[in-house]
């Protein structure tokens, strides 16, 4: 992989591709139980893409290191990611099918997801390490948990001095101490918090903020859904809460990656922590006004004014 010396990313993002398989439910099944559903739709999805796709589609300079199976949902992604102006070589085929996300999403637009990783498994610490230039050329570089914690690990250690790392630890998994500590912000939901604080968690956002910071990381975002977001910041102490906008939420899918990545860009751009979170919380809401996670994602122009 070649990236010259004067191309420099806004943002890098390391993570999963996957295909989307949505069915729209009144409710969803319990355990032993079938329940009809609509028509299926394909969607490109993953929270590697999806926050690939978000970042550039708002404009800025994006790239994204994953793997898909050389198969038709892989080729789906790709088509996915060239559309919206992602930079793509560092997209690598083949090794496994590519990763599938079974959706179901209900009238309120809430979903339910399992991911059969795939391809997204065997995206190895030996690719992070090829990837260099990438990472020499990052601003920032945004990581979620739908490949391995090891490779995880290794874009921890991979980081340039002068580059900023966020990680949305989703699917939750336990993280390494130097990976806590890279972390600027750690941005986690709800279930997230709850799942790294364990019994600890106290019983609100700002509890779950600072009890986060108590783990390591630079600073912490914990989003609240259409309550908007809660930023902590390490260095200073400060806690600000980020209001949303109400909007009629159609399908929540992806809406946590747009906003993850809009944020992220945002940092890298040098805005504060509390500025940059009142932009992505715009991001996020124009996100569940549409079905699908990538297709629902905004341009610049589609972001509600505050
Ligand atoms: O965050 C939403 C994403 O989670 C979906 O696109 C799906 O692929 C799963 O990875």
């Amino acid at each position: 992989m070649h990236v010259n010396d004067h191309d420099r990313y806004d943002l890098l993002v390391v993570g999963s591709a996957n295909a989307d398989l949505v069915v729209g439910v009144e409710r969803r099944p319990a355990a032993g139980e079938t329940v009809l559903g609509s028509d299926l739709a394909v969607h490109p999805g993953g929270k590697g893409g999806n926050q690939a796709v978000a970042a550039a589609r708002l404009g800025a300079r994006t790239a994204l290191l994953a793997r898909v199976g050389d198969d038709a949902h892989g080729r789906l992604l790709l088509e996915s990611q060239k559309e919206a102006g992602v930079e793509t070589a560092g997209i690598l085929v083949g090794g496994a099918p590519t990763g599938v996300a079974l959706i179901t999403v209900d009238p309120s637009g809430d979903n339910s997801i399992v991911v059969s990783p795939g391809a997204n498994a065997r995206l190895t610490p030996q690719d992070i390490r090829a990837a260099g230039p990438l990472f020499a050329a990052a601003r920032v570089v945004s990581v979620q948990l739908e490949i391995p914690l090891e490779t995880v690990a290794e874009v921890a250690a991979a980081m340039a001095a002068d580059t900023r790392l966020v990680l949305n630890p989703s699917p939750p998994a336990p993280l390494p101490d130097h990976v806590l500590a890279a972390c600027d912000p750690l941005v986690v939901n709800e279930h997230e918090a709850r799942y790294m604080l364990g019994d600890d968690a106290g019983s609100t956002p700002e509890e779950w903020a600072r009890a986060l910071l108590g783990l390591g990381p630079q600073s912490v975002v914990v989003t609240l859904g259409a309550a908007g977001a809660l930023v902590a910041d390490g260095r200073t102490g400060e806690v600000v809460t980020v209001p949303s906008l109400r909007v009629e939420a159609v399908d929540t899918t992806g809406a946590g990656d747009a906003f993850t990545a809009a944020l992220a860009w945002r940092l890298g751009l040098g805005e504060e922590l509390a500025q940059a979170a009142a932009f992505a919380v715009r991001v996020g809401a124009a996100a569940v006004t549409r079905q699908g996670a990538q297709a629902s994602f905004p341009t610049a122009h589609e972001v509600p004014a505050p």
